[in-house]
């Protein structure tokens, strides 16, 4: 039997076993609160702050629902008082070490603790873990790890300029682990602005190409530009411009180039995710740009744990620079690295925060009407379903711009094996820029299997002039240049 029977506050229920107590009142819309723990890493158990009551012949015990599987006729109590009581205990403790970290302000006055009894100490970072088990779990990297014992015992991360010397060789750059620090100290922006202003460039570069970019190289070490087209409907219509990226990785898997491709979907809330796309169909999901910021690189982990051993992968500068450094570096990456075939970048000048798509939601339409959205001159065109076309100024949107992505030098994805984007092609048509001989397999087997239509592109001004303004933003506001 597959199925256990529980019941958690008066509900009972049927779920999957081996699921946990936490998963089973997800499931029924029961809120446990949590800190250690996130869907996207393996559960730990640190915190407890999700513990709840259990009864079992007749025995009551507090256990931790984030790692306790549920058993047939387990009886749960979500809120029961000493379940209340452990809770505040916690936040207690955590506000004490802690006491300017938003989310424990708030749990504190969601659990009416007004002051905490222990001596004050200002950390900010509650040792969850979630950024050690993101980063060797779904990066493979282990860039950033626990050191010390008992109440030494803190992160050594990207952060710690005293502890991270040898960061650079190690950590990609993927934000991930920002992306899941509850407490905000691990920050993107200042993620970003250092291991981007670090990144060793020329090195990879020169192991990828053989030689390093001339100065007014300005789109990198490259063989051929096009503009190109899908020529299957179906991805044209669904498509940001031509449909290159979704026609080429289509040709990729269809002829066997690769088993499996990594893309960033969206829900309908437009909040990024990646998926492992086998098949056209899977493909077609992911047409069109996000441009909020998602550590898509981890979706890799999800290929390989599923057995795939041929990986494409599709993202901006930053991430296929990330993967581009493991593929060329000496560093451990415990997925295996001969597993990642084809590097496919795209163009990007910066990324925006999540909390763009809540000034949509809010101030211009509902996310759920929202079919496309695309940045074309200075506006942020959001397209509804229904037809209407809303144009946002960017200056109006300024604020959400991830500025971290100011420490980034790369617009065309330079150390991709094949870099696509909007500039450069007429409306309807991807830039296309072939670097490696396994990029050009691609362009010219796509062609030639029909996949998508081709045109060699003379002018490359605008792209230039994105490049140019991208490298002079790095240097004027991080300083960042090439290394
Ligand atoms: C954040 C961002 C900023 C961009 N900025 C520019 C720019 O300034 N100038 C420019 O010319 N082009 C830019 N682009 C590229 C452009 O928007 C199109 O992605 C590109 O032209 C390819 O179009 P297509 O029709 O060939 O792709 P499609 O066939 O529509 O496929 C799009 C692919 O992009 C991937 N993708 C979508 N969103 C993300 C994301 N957030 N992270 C990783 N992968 C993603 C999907 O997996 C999909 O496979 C940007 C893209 C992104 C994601
Ligand atoms: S940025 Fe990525 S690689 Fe670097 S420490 Fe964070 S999760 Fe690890
Ligand atoms: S840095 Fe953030 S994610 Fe990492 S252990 Fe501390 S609070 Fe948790
Ligand atoms: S969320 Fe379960 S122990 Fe932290």
């Amino acid at each position: 039997m597959n199925e256990v029977t529980l019941e958690i506050d008066g509900k009972e229920i049927k779920v999957e076993k081996g699921s946990t107590i936490l998963e089973a009142a997800k499931g029924i819309g029961i809120d446990i609160p949590t800190l250690c723990y996130h869907p996207l890493v393996s559960p730990f158990g640190a915190c407890r702050l999700c513990s709840v009551e259990i009864e079992r012949r007749g025995r009551k015990n507090i256990v931790t629902s984030c790692i306790y599987p549920v058993e047939e006729g387990l009886v749960v109590n979500t809120k029961s008082p000493e379940v209340i009581k452990v809770r505040k205990m916690i936040i207690e403790l955590l506000m004490a070490r802690c006491p300017n970290v938003k989310i424990l302000q708030d749990l504190a006055q969601e659990y009416g603790i007004k002051e905490t009894r222990f001596e004050l100490e200002d950390e900010t970072c509650i040792l969850c873990g979630l950024c050690t088990r993101i980063c060797e779990e779904r990066v493979g990297v282990s860039a950033i790890n626990f050191i010390n014992r008992g109440v030494n015992r803190m992160i050594e991360g990207p952060l710690e300029d005293h502890l991270g010397t040898n960061l650079s060789d190690v950590c990609i750059g993927c934000g991930a682990c920002a992306y899941v620090c509850p407490t905000g100290t691990i920050v993107l922006e200042d993620l970003y602005k250092k291991i981007r202003s670090s990144y060793p460039f020329g090195v990879v570069e020169e192991r990828t190409f053989g030689r390093r970019s001339e100065e007014d190289e300005v789109l990198g070490i490259y063989k051929n530009c096009y503009a190109v087209r899908s020529k299957k409907g179906d991805i044209l219509e669904r498509a940001q411009d031509g449909g290159a990226v979704t026609s080429l990785l289509a040709y990729a898997l269809e002829s066997g180039m690769i088993d499996a491709a990594v893309i960033t979907v969206a829900d309908d809330r437009w909040e990024p995710t990646t998926k492992v796309a086998t098949s056209y169909d899977d493909l077609k999901e992911g047409a069109g740009t996000k441009y909020t910021f998602y550590p898509s690189g981890i979706g890799i982990s999800d290929a390989v744990n599923n057995g795939y051993k041929d990986i494409g992968f599709v993202g901006t500068p930053c991430q296929t620079e990330g993967l581009r450094k493991i593929l060329t570096s000496d560093q451990p990456y415990s997925l295996g690295k001969e597993k990642i075939k084809l590097l496919v970048g795209l163009f990007c000048l910066d990324t925006f925060k999540q909390e763009l798509m809540g000034f949509i939601n809010d101030k211009i339409t509902r996310l759920q009407e929202v079919s496309k959205l695309d940045i074309k001159g200075r506006d942020l065109n959001v397209y509804e379903k229904n037809g209407e076309v809303h144009a946002i100024p960017l200056s109006d949107i300024e604020g959400y711009v991830n500025k971290g992505c100011y420490a980034c030098t790369d617009f065309s994805s330079e150390l991709a094996d094949i870099s696509i984007g909007s500039v450069g092609s007429d409306m309807g048509w991807s830039t296309v820029i072939t670097r490696t001989e396994k990029g050009v397999a691609l362009l010219e087997g796509a062609i030639n299997d029909g996949y998508v239509e081709a045109k060699e592109l003379e002018d490359l001004k605008l792209p230039i002039r994105l490049a140019k303004i991208k490298r002079k933003r790095a240097k004027k506001e991080t300083g960042t240049t090439r290394s």
